[in-house]
């Protein structure tokens, strides 16, 4: 962390360079026991192989600029805290399945093409809301993700490790491996009919409407033909670019490419890094390090966030207003959307800037269960997004995508929807390492709901433009 933090006129005239970060405050970083063992590690990341290109990192930042004026939707989702044992054949798959039958789903809620991103192949790091974990009396350094140090609670585990810089590169080129190969040999395979287990679906009392919008989505699938002249949506179908906090910033400056031929610097790890809403301060390091790569980013806003700072933030992270540049995730939770939302968005509206509007409907919904899991309610998060779809019709600004925390494990971590997961059933699976997730079902039911809650806003702002 440096001393003193240079004005915000030495900003924007300083030479920007991936390490550029390092003149400025980095909250959420871990302190290393080694500083030799750090760099050395940082020295062979940078001569590892990318595992995104270039020309990948461009179309998806065309794809987001379409996103931004409506013409497609996006679906940002995945784990919370990604595993370095998450790296299994069956988790990589079943993340492919659900990603791409929700964006089946979406396409036909929508009618629009839908652009996947994970959150995998480098979730890895995690901020906390304290450096310590406290058990029983004893005091940890808390887990910060497994790129970070171990999740066990004891003290080898809760150190610090440079190596984990590595596996976590690692890790992720694997993952990205299977998961391009399966994309290669063409994804169809996860919409075939037998791949849709639908017992949870008739238990719902929605059951007829979501089986009649499955087999619809199904039919479609299966005949690719008619499918694509009657569901022109398969446009985006068989891709799916990764995404990442870009938090631990020892590993994002290592990885981080010039490339002659195209022009600038690439974060070569992931399509799609974001910046986190603990380390969003327009004069930190993580706005400063992010400000010099090409790669579209995501910023989170809270209900805290000022409209003046989301100003400053898309002035700084995207002077040139270049389209599909700039994400903004937006993430207020239910009680507060109403009131947050509105002066965001009309401030940005007023100036002309154009950014991707994305929901985040899960970390403004955290709480505890009575019997003591972090947990989330279906309800709340299906609450959060049909008002943000509300209040982007009534203000006339595109919602342009959901970000949601999920996997398609049947874990049982958030509670409600139609499969009806109880608080006493939490206990049964709940696997996270951070966050709850929407399991497989929930997953799915939502997908159904956000294309509900899109259509249900339109006609509300179409009535509202009918002169009386
Ligand atoms: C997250 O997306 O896992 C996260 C930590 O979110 P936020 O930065 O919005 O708190
Ligand atoms: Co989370």
């Amino acid at each position: 962390m440096s001393s003193s933090s240079p004005s915000k006129q030495d900003v924007r005239n300083e030479k920007w360079s991936p390490g550029i970060w390092r003149n400025y405050p980095a909250l959420q970083q871990p302190q290393y026991r080694s500083a030799d063992g750090l760099s050395a590690v940082r020295d062979k990341l940078a001569t590892l192989p990318p595992l995104v290109t270039s020309r990948e990192i461009s179309e998806l930042k065309a794809a987001l600029a379409d996103a931004q004026e409506g013409r497609r939707f996006l679906l940002h989702a995945g784990d919370c805290a990604e595993r370095f044992s998450d790296c299994t054949t069956a988790q990589i798959v079943n993340r492919i399945k659900v990603l791409r039958q929700m964006g089946l789903l979406l396409a036909h809620g929508l009618r629009k093409p839908i652009v996947k991103i994970g959150r995998f192949a480098g979730q890895y790091a995690k901020p906390r809301s304290s450096d310590w974990e406290e058990r029983s009396g004893a005091r940890l350094p808390s887990y910060r993700g497994d790129i970070v140090n171990g999740s066990t609670f004891d003290h080898e585990a809760r150190e610090p490790e440079p190596g984990r810089l590595l596996d976590a590169y690692a890790h992720a080129a694997m993952t990205m491996n299977y998961t391009r190969a399966l994309a290669a040999d063409g994804l169809s395979r996860f919409d075939d009919p037998l791949n849709w287990p639908l017992d949870w679906v008739e238990r719902s009392s929605k059951a007829t409407h979501y089986l009649r919008t499955i087999s619809e989505v199904i039919a479609q699938a299966e005949n690719p033909a008619q499918g694509r002249a009657a569901f022109p949506y398969a446009q985006d179908a068989d891709r799916i670019y990764s995404s990442h906090e870009a938090l631990l910033l020892e590993f994002e400056e290592p990885v981080t490419r010039e490339n002659a031929n195209r022009g600038g610097w690439f974060n070569a790890s992931t399509h799609m890094p974001w910046i986190g809403l603990r380390t969003n301060d327009l004069d930190g390091a993580h706005v400063a390090y992010s400000s010099g790569i090409e790669n579209p980013i995501g910023v989170k806003v809270g209900a805290g966030t000022t409209p003046a700072s989301v100003l400053q933030l898309i002035e700084r992270l995207n002077p040139r207003q270049e389209a599909g540049r700039l994400t903004l995730i937006t993430r207020m939770g239910h009680s507060k959307i109403a009131a947050s939302l509105p002066p965001l968005l009309q401030a940005v509206r007023v100036t002309g800037y154009k950014v991707l509007w994305v929901l985040d409907p899960m970390h403004g919904n955290t709480e505890e269960s009575s019997t003591g899991f972090k947990t989330r309610r279906f309800e709340a998060i299906h609450s959060e997004i049909e008002q943000a779809f509300q209040i982007h019709a009534a203000e006339g600004v595109p919602l342009g995508g959901i970000h949601l925390e999920l996997t398609g494990e049947h874990v049982t971590e958030c509670v409600g929807g139609a499969s009806g997961i109880r608080e006493a059933d939490l206990s049964r699976a709940y696997k996270t390492a951070v966050d709850p997730r929407l399991n497989y079902e929930q997953s799915l039911e939502l997908a159904m709901l956000i294309g509900q809650a899109a259509n249900a806003s339109r006609n509300t702002a179409d009535l509202a433009a009918v002169p009386a």
